[in-house]
C-alpha cells in the first residue's frame, strides 16, 4: 500500500494532466455530431486501461461503445472481484455563453478543474482507473479482481447498456459494484450513497394549426398549442406540490422514522441552501423537509419547454405547435413504465380540443436502496475515511444511475455509491468543475479501497 501511495504522490500532475485531456474531448452523447468525439473519449479511456496493463476491448452496441477491461490476476484465490462502473459521455455544455472558460477548454483555478465532464463522470471515474493503474505500475499487482464497465449512453439513459450487461452476464460476475457519480454530503464531509432515485423521461408535443397563424386573425377561434400544453403541465401538481399523475404514489413506502431522524441530523441550513441556488424561498410537497423531497420523495418536472417565436421583439402568431420534456424521480418501488403509461393517459384526457397530443417515451430506472451494513460498506468507510482523514455519511440522493438497479436485477450484484464531487459542482450546467483536491483523495480511497476490500470481503 506504502507504495502505492507515494506512487500516486509522485504522479499527480500527470494524473491531472491525463483527466485535462480527456475533459478536451467534446463526448457529448445526446447531440449526434458528436458521435465520432464520444467514440474518441471511449478509445482514451480503453487505452489509459491498456497501458495499466488490463485487458481491453471496445464492445460495439446499437448507440456509443462500452469500454470493458479487467485483470483477474489477484494471488489469493478467494480474492473478491470488484466491477467498476463509470460514464465517459457527459451532458450537453448548453448554455455556452454563461461559461467563463469554454466548456471543452479544461482550465484550473480557484483549487479546481472548470469543463464539461470534470466531475460527472470523466473526473469521478478515472480516479479508479488511476487507482489501479496505480498499484499495477508501482507493485505489478492488486489485491482483488477488477472489471471495469466504462459506458457512453449514461447521459441518454443507458439504454444499449442493459443489452450488454444482459449478454455478459458470467463474463461480469462479480462481488461488488463500485461507482463514483455521486457527491459527498458537503465540503469535506464525505459520503457513501445508499438510495438513488429512480427516473422516468418523456416528451409531449402538441400539434395545432398546420402553420403559424396571424393571432388577430385568428386568434380566438383556434386552440393555441402553447396555452394547451400550458394548461397540461399546470395539472401535474396540486397547490401542496403533489404529482396529480393517477397512481403516482401508490407504490410509495413511507419514509420510516429512523431514516427521517438520520436525515435531519445531517448538518443543514435552510438559508444557505437557497442562497447557493439563488432563490428566495423553496417549494414542494407539504410535509417533507427540502432534503426528503430531494432524495426520498418522487417529483415531477418540466425540463425543456418550447413554442412560437423565441426571437428578438414581439411576433403576433398562434404557434403550430408546442412542445415539453418531462421527468419524473422515482423512488423505490415505483415502476417507471407503469407511471410514464399513466402520465400520457392523463395528459390525453385533459387536452383541449383542436390539437393532437404526441407522446414518446424517452427512458426509464427504478430507484434504488442498498443495505448500509454490508462488509463491502464497512470496506468502504475505512478507506474514505483514511483518504479524507474523516469518516464519511451515510447519504441518500436525488439523481439517478441507471446502471445500479440493473446489475442488482441482472447479475444480483450491490453496488457501493462513492461520491468524491459536491452537488455545488455545476453538473449538468455552466461552468461544471471538480476540486482538484477531491480528484487525489478520491484516487487515494480508491487505491485503499482495494486493499481493505481483500482484507475483508474474501
Ligand atoms: N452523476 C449523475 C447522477 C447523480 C448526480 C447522482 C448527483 C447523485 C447525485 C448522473 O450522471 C446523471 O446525471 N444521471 C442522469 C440519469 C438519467 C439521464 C437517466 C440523471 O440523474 O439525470
Ligand atoms: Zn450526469
Amino acid at each position: 500500500m506504502q507504495t502505492v501511495v507515494q506512487y500516486l504522490q509522485a504522479h499527480q500532475s500527470d494524473a491531472l494532466e491525463t483527466l485535462k485531456a480527456l475533459l478536451r474531448i467534446p463526448s457529448v452523447s445526446a447531440i449526434t455530431v458528436h458521435k465520432p468525439d464520444v467514440r474518441r473519449a471511449a478509445e482514451f479511456v480503453r487505452d489509459q486501461l491498456a497501458s495499466a496493463n488490463l485487458t481491453t476491448e471496445l464492445v460495439e452496441t446499437a448507440g456509443h461503445p462500452i469500454v470493458y477491461a479487467e485483470w483477474l490476476k489477484a494471488e489469493k484465490p478467494n480474492a473478491p472481484t470488484v466491477l467498476i462502473y463509470g460514464h465517459y459521455d457527459v451532458q450537453p455544455p448548453d448554455p455556452l455563453d454563461k461559461w467563463v472558460t469554454p466548456a471543452f477548454e479544461p482550465d484550473v483555478r480557484d483549487g479546481c478543474i472548470w469543463a464539461r465532464g470534470a466531475t460527472d463522470d470523466k473526473g469521478q471515474m478515472l480516479t479508479h482507473v488511476l487507482s489501479v493503474a496505480a498499484w499495477l505500475k508501482a507493485t505489478g499487482k492488486l489485491p482483488i479482481n477488477v472489471k471495469f464497465v466504462i459506458e457512453g449512453e449514461e447521459e441518454v439513459g443507458s439504454n444499449n447498456l442493459d443489452v450488454f450487461l444482459a449478454a455478459n452476464r458470467e463474463k461480469l460476475r462479480s462481488d461488488i459494484a463500485v461507482i463514483s457519480d455521486t457527491s459527498q454530503y458537503a465540503p469535506n464531509i464525505p459520503a457513501i450513497t445508499y438510495g438513488l432515485r429512480g427516473i422516468l423521461a418523456c416528451e409531449v408535443r402538441l400539434i395545432g394549426p398546420k402553420q403559424d397563424l396571424h393571432s388577430g386573425i385568428f386568434g380566438g377561434a383556434i386552440t393555441n398549442p402553447a396555452t394547451a400544453l400550458a394548461r397540461l403541465i399546470a395539472s401535474l401538481h396540486d397547490a401542496n406540490g403533489r404529482v396529480e399523475i393517477p397512481g403516482f404514489y401508490d407504490d410509495v413506502k413511507p419514509l420510516t422514522d429512523t431514516e427521517r431522524s438520520g436525515f435531519a441530523a445531517l448538518p443543514f441550513n435552510e438559508r444557505d441552501f437557497l442562497a447557493s441556488v439563488g432563490v428566495e424561498s423553496s417549494w414542494g410537497e407539504t410535509g417533507f423537509t427540502s432534503t426528503e423531497r430531494r432524495w426520498a420523495r418522487p417529483t415531477c418536472e418540466i425540463n425543456g419547454l418550447t413554442s412560437g417565436y423565441q426571437g428578438e421583439g414581439p411576433k403576433t402568431i398562434i404557434p403550430s405547435w408546442a412542445s415539453a420534456k418531462i421527468t419524473c424521480r422515482l423512488v423505490p418501488n415505483q415502476d417507471p413504465h407503469k407511471l410514464t403509461k399513466s402520465l400520457g393517459q392523463f395528459l390525453q384526457k385533459q387536452l383541449l380540443p383542436g390539437c393532437r397530443l404526441e407522446f414518446v417515451e424517452s427512458h426509464g430506472c427504478p430507484g434504488f436502496i442498498a443495505d448500509a451494513n454490508s462488509p463491502f460498506m464497512d470496506a468502504a468507510r475505512s478507506a474514505i475515511q483514511e483518504a479524507f482523514g474523516t469518516k464519511p455519511v451515510m447519504i441518500r440522493e436525488g439523481g439517478s444511475i441507471p446502471v445500479v438497479g440493473t446489475l442488482k436485477e441482472l447479475l444480483g450484484v450491490d453496488t457501493l455509491l462513492l461520491g468524491w464531487g459536491q452537488n455545488t459542482d455545476n453538473l449538468h450546467s455552466p461552468n461544471e468543475h471538480f476540486a482538484v483536491a477531491d480528484f487525489h483523495r478520491g484516487t487515494l480511497a480508491s487505491a485503499m479501497l482495494w486493499q481493505r476490500i481483500a482484507d475483508r470481503c474474501a
